[in-house]
């Protein structure tokens, strides 16, 4: 089977697709042909080694966490699928790998596809449904009607988490670009902002919750428009000063996602109900991911997810 592999950590340059022979599922395992796999900033992250603490030392590696694809074989003993389910789910960073013809995956980090949605579809809510869900529910405590601003509404994670946060009927104020002012009003947005050409701080506003999804806001300026119980959630951390913060303060709370099972469950129900659905920008084929990975690291704009599929 092809699969794009790295033999240590750096720049792209070190992902080729390789051959290599078809893995076999453990006792709590299942192997899934891949149908389509999403890309997001994480898979570079690891790749450039900015997360070793938690990818690990042992080579090569694969990259992509997100998967939707075909049962094809069942681990010893398993019995939650039968060949041929459509499912999607999650690898570990330290199993990553789905940029792949096959995948082994945890059978608990896996669900079956919703019907109604693409393979396309649902190889993107693993990881940015997931980050969202421990945002804004487990971290947030995300309760009916409340204001919530989105910091990259129009963003992986931030598409996603206004549409969780609309089905708690809040009222979303997003941030994005200008260009991207007509996607977040049909997102759910309720008061877009151009972060080129608006201020939130100018809004006279205050939030049960700021989420920010794209790491640019100081906590100490964002605490003047957060209400008294209202709380900060922030996946970009980037140093030790802010993980301790996260310790100690009540109102400000670092994410790092571990997505479960119940988070699969979760967002399989959310999409089959119609009430999240990822946004898809761009499809590549296996042999043109390592180039859409290495433009969008550099900074390319794509309105929604890319999605790498195997046909
Ligand atoms: N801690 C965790 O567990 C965790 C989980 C998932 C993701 N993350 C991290 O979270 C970040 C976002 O991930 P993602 O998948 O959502 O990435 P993404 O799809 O690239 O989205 C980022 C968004 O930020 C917007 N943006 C850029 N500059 C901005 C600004 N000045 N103000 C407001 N918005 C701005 C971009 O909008 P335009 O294109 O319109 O400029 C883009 O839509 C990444 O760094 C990722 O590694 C962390």
């Amino acid at each position: 089977m092809r699969k794009i592999i790295y033999n240590q950590y750096g720049s792209n340059e070190e992902l080729n697709i390789a051959n290599i022979e078809e893995p076999s599922p453990l006792a709590d395992e299942i192997l899934i042909e891949v149908k389509a796999a999403s890309i997001n900033p994480v898979d570079w992250k690891i790749r450039s080694g900015e997360l070793k603490m938690m990818s690990g030392a042992r080579f090569p590696k694969g990259i992509g966490c997100d998967f939707a694809g075909i049962v094809k074989k069942n681990g010893e003993g398993n019995t939650k699928f039968k060949v041929g389910d459509h499912v999607f789910g999650w690898l570990p960073y330290k199993e990553a790998g789905t940029f792949s013809e096959f995948v082994v995956a945890k059978e608990n980090l896996t669900v079956k596809k919703p019907e109604n949605i693409s393979f396309e579809e649902a190889s993107c809510l693993a990881m940015i449904g997931g980050t969202a869900l421990i945002a804004l529910k487990e971290k947030g405590k995300i309760a009916k009607n409340q204001e919530v601003l989105i910091n990259g509404c129009t963003g992986g994670v931030g598409h996603i988490a206004t549409q969780i946060a609309k089905t708690f009927d809040a009222s979303v104020t997003g941030i994005c670009s200008g260009n991207n002012t007509e996607t977040a009003k049909k997102l759910g947005v309720d008061v877009v902002l151009d972060y080129k050409k608006q201020d939130v701080y100018q809004l006279n506003k205050q939030f049960d919750i700021i989420f920010d999804t794209v790491g640019n806001l100081s906590y100490k300026k964002a605490k003047t428009i957060l209400k008294k119980k209202g709380i900060f959630l922030n996946i970009n951390p980037t140093g030790l000063l802010d993980i301790l913060h996260g310790l100690i303060s009540s109102k400000y709370k670092i994410i790092m996602a571990n997505v479960k099972n119940e988070h699969l469950s979760e967002l399989a129900s959310l999409s089959a109900a119609g009430k999240i659905k990822p946004l898809i920008g761009k499809i590549v084929n296996l042999d043109e991911a390592i180039s859409a990975l290495s433009s969008l690291e550099k900074g390319e704009k794509v309105l929604g997810k890319t999605v790498i599929t195997n046909g």
